[in-house]
């Protein structure tokens, strides 16, 4: 059985993954050392052991806690840089980072330590690794409407360094439209607008990100299968859903792969693809979860690798061009 290989091996896309939920527990302990900051776990492995969430928020909690670790500009780089060379092994060629500001500067962490320390790395990967990194500037919804505006002003001195704004962190009773405005004002920079919608909210949030806040794509989306109408109108506008389901298994949306709606997804024409979202904390990078779905999901064999790897790249801001150099 060659499927494996080819997962392994065929070039891809990853356009939903959060740079913070790459950090790895090793590299957490090292910059809690470098810089001097407490952790309330005593060892990697007791770290690792509080990775059993029940829920997304059970997750945010401990991801947060996380990334308190990160103060300096080399420790923004040094994360990104291991995760860059972790995709780069994994055959991505192109790759779209969320990033959270808003954890970083409420600790009093200067925006352009963050900024930069994640520019550098992308730029490193461009020369040394022939990985193309772009990224893309998140709000956290459960904070208000007006710090993500003062975030989005106090980043655009970098504005050059990022392609787009997306909206992460606690769905439930954030739905999109507390974020028309600072989406809108986005729109007016130029910038690409994506959405996590339909993760743990209702499918109506799927809908509200579209109309409101004029998304490019949906990031997860996976509750979408709930409402006939919303599936076949993102068929019909390929609306990207960048679908990430060793996620959605390790916080509880799915009781085993096998129940996953990927391949209802697939099978009604949308434009998903797979996507690590935090590696660190879901049990794998992206090889791992094209490897888990294609082993849990008998709808899936070659010809539907050869369209995940494809969407990806249709589902990604770079030029038509630069698409045809990888496809
Ligand atoms: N959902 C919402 N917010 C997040 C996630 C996610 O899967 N990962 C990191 N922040
Ligand atoms: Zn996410």
């Amino acid at each position: 059985d060659r499927l494996p290989a080819l997962l392994r091996t065929m070039p891809k896309a990853e356009l939903h993954i959060h740079i913070e939920g790459s950090l790895e527990p090793e590299l957490i302990f090292k910059l809690a050392q470098r810089n001097g900051v407490a952790l309330s776990y005593p060892s990697v492995e007791a770290l690792r052991a509080a990775y059993a969430f029940t829920d997304l928020q059970s997750f945010l909690d401990i991801y947060y806690a996380g990334a308190s670790v990160l103060l300096k500009e080399q420790d923004f780089f040094d994360m990104a840089w291991a995760y860059l060379e972790k995709a780069a092994a994994e055959n991505v060629v192109h790759t779209e980072i969320f990033f959270d500001p808003q954890t970083h500067t409420a600790r009093g962490v200067p925006m352009q330590t963050v900024i930069l320390g994640l520019h550098h790395a992308c730029q490193r990967a461009h020369q040394e690794l022939g990985l193309s990194a772009k990224l893309i500037l998140c709000f956290l919804r459960h904070l208000s409407e007006e710090d993500a505006l003062a975030t989005l002003e106090a980043a655009l001195p970098w504005r050059e360094y990022f392609i787009g704004v997306g909206l992460d962190s606690s769905e439930r009773g954030h739905p999109p439209e507390k974020f028309a405005r600072v989406f809108a004002r986005a729109g007016e920079l130029g910038l690409h607008r994506v959405a996590h919608a339909g993760e743990e909210g209702p499918p109506a949030y799927v809908t509200s990100a579209l109309d409101v806040l004029k998304v490019e794509r949906i990031d997860h989306g996976v509750r979408s299968v709930e409402d006939p109408a919303l599936m076949d109108r993102l068929a019909a506008e390929r609306m990207p859903l960048t679908v990430c389901p060793l996620s959605n298994l390790k916080l509880c949306g799915v009781k085993d792969l096998a129940d996953h709606q990927l391949p209802q997804l697939l099978s009604h024409g949308l434009v998903a693809m797979l996507n690590s979202d935090d590696p660190a904390y879901f049990g794998g990078y992206l090889n791992a979860n094209y490897l888990a779905c294609f082993e849990a999901m008998p709808a899936l064999g070659a010809k539907q690798a050869y369209m995940l790897a494809r969407n990806s790249f249709e589902a990604s801001f770079v030029s038509a061009a630069q698409r045809a150099q990888w496809q």
